[in-house]
């Protein structure tokens, strides 16, 4: 039952149904969370205790990774949810980096989680649905593909569905043993092109790299290769060099960019201003105001931000 609600947030007691291994440091965790599931946006996080005592104190912050339909036991009576009906849970994808994901990782399915969701704005989907001839590109650095795999199903789902087709996912990772959700995003239609800084898998090189490069062929020749046939609207989430880089490539190229930031969080609702970042203030150019990635955020247009 919820605990603390506002009008769209709430606190509530999660169930663990799964919390598996993907990779090398790397989990999955479902959590039976129908009301969380069911107002949540692709680029929205839920914000988790980790533990019962002081360590550590702070939440910890994770992006909504997909929402899902589980099998309900009803008494004897097994009963799916089928896709018409309302989502009831919620999926995470997490890489253990310190104490509250290495408790994480210790969870065991049956136990119970505290979480507060859906918080933040998510990616701006809606005013995407003009550019409906667009090309999308979602592009993830590392971790950062947790939120994409939400929004490339909201994205398929969406008015934009038959056009799924024209939607482009670019992974980046050190190695090939990094490359994680290449199969999510296939299995929804999506075209998936692979940089690794080792060159264990595609694109030997940076995610970064692999973008400029097919955008610079496209200016030059008459015949753009397939996988970027514009105009398009570009979607990233990873770490902030990349999305740094991402947002300056969009720029040159007057493409629509909207990244999502990952900030260290204290109260995740807004009230603490921890987790400012400055961006551009239009009314006065000469200045810059503050704005919260927890609240205003953590989705921003990339050239809002001052970087
Ligand atoms: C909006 C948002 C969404 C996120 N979504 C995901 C997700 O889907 N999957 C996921 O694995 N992680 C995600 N993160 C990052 C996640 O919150 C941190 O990995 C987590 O808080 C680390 O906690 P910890 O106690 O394990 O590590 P700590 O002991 O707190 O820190 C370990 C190391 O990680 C670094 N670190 C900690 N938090 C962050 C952060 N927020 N950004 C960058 N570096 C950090 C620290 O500087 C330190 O070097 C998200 C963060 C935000 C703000
Ligand atoms: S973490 Fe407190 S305002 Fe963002």
């Amino acid at each position: 039952m919820p605990e603390m609600t506002t009008q769209k947030m709430l606190q509530i007691q999660a169930k663990i149904v799964s919390n598996t291994q993907v990779a090398e440091n790397y989990f999955k965790m479902c959590l039976d969370a129908p009301l969380v599931a069911q107002k949540a946006e692709p680029g929205q996080f839920i914000y988790i205790k980790t533990s019962n005592n002081y360590k550590p104190l702070l939440r910890r912050a994770f992006s909504i990774h997909s929402i899902g339909y589980r099998l309900l036991v009803i008494g004897y009576r097994q009963k799916r949810q089928s896709q018409s009906q309302k989502p009831n849970t919620l999926e995470l994808l997490y890489k253990v980096r310190g104490i509250g994901t290495e408790i994480l990782a210790e969870k065991k399915a049956g136990e119970e989680l505290d979480i507060i969701g859906p918080l933040g704005k998510g990616f701006n989907i809606i005013s995407n649905i003009k550019y409906q001839k667009s090309k999308i590109i979602l592009i993830g650095g590392g971790i950062g593909i947790a939120p994409l795999v939400f929004l490339s199903e909201k994205l398929t789902k969406s008015k934009i569905k038959n056009q799924k087709s024209k939607i482009t996912v670019l992974l980046g990772a050190e190695t090939k043993e990094k490359i994680l959700c290449k199969n999510d995003f296939e299995k929804l239609g999506c075209e998936v092109k692979i940089a690794t800084e080792d060159g264990s898998q595609g694109f030997k090189g940076k995610v970064t790299e692999l973008l400029a490069k097919g955008l610079l062929a496209i200016s030059h020749l008459p015949a753009s290769p397939a996988w970027l046939g514009g105009p398009f609207a570009i979607y990233a989430c990873g770490p902030t060099p990349m999305l740094k880089e991402i947002a300056q490539i969009s720029q040159r190229n007057k493409i629509p960019c909207q990244v999502s930031l990952e900030e260290k969080m204290a109260c995740g609702i807004g009230a603490c201003r921890g987790c400012v970042i400055k961006v551009k203030n239009y009314k006065d150019e000469e200045n810059f105001i503050y704005k919260r990635v927890c609240k205003d955020g953590p989705v921003f247009d990339a050239q809002e931000i001052i970087w």
